[in-house]
């Protein structure tokens, strides 16, 4: 997705979105899970890639230095509306404004599909932390799934999603090894650590 789009779409989202994650069933648990592989220490510092309205907040502890990032200022503005005490920062997960190595964990929900160039944003996650933990829904090896969500790649590019990225290429282009869980039987949703 171009960023010009994600900006317009994630816009428009803003006043349903926190209500439609939490009529999605595996959302909490989906989220707990990914912040369970991330094992994050007390005194550290979190980067939240693509935070959007700050849903994984409330999990992280008081006594981690908390950073959201985000391309969308209307998201933003509403993660800042909800937690002010937290941090957010507007930019692009393609182009981190982060030196090497500054973030202890990295932690990126829901945020990967939605990115204009995956490799480059992966190599950048992997350049600003010592430990990232993503998850997203992603292209299926079960061919059946994987024609069904290319068929509904018009449908997603109207959400400013691409269910049709393959992680596995993507990590392979940017050169990073990492450890793949499926979340889901359909094996759409898939877990990385890396
Ligand atoms: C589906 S939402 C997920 C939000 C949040 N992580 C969550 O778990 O609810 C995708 C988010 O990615 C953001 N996004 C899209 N493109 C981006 C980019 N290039 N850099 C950073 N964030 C981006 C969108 O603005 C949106 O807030």
């Amino acid at each position: 997705m171009k960023n010009s789009w994600n900006r317009f779409v994630f816009q428009l989202w803003v006043p349903f979105y926190d209500a439609s994650f939490a009529l999605y069933r595996k959302n909490k648990e989906w989220r707990l899970r990914a912040f369970e592989e991330l094992g994050l220490k007390e005194n550290t510092k979190l980067l939240d890639v693509g935070c959007g309205t700050g849903l994984n907040v409330p999990i992280v502890p008081k006594t981690v230095d908390y950073t959201g990032l985000d391309i969308s200022e209307a998201m933003l503005n509403k993660a800042s509306q909800k937690f002010p005490d937290k941090k957010f920062v507007i930019g692009d997960a393609c182009a981190l404004p982060f030196k090497d190595g500054e973030f202890d964990f990295l932690i990126n929900t829901y945020s990967v599909n939605v990115l204009p160039d995956v490799a480059q944003a992966l190599r950048e996650m992997k350049r600003v932390s010592k430990k990232t933990v993503l998850y997203d829904h992603f292209r299926s090896g079960n061919p059946i799934v994987a024609f069904l969500q290319l068929l509904s790649k018009p449908f997603g590019f109207l959400l400013g999603i691409d269910t049709f990225v393959s992680i596995e290429k993507e990590l392979k282009k940017a050169g990073i090894e990492a450890r793949i869980e499926k979340l889901d039987f359909l094996g759409a949703y898939k877990l990385a650590v890396f």
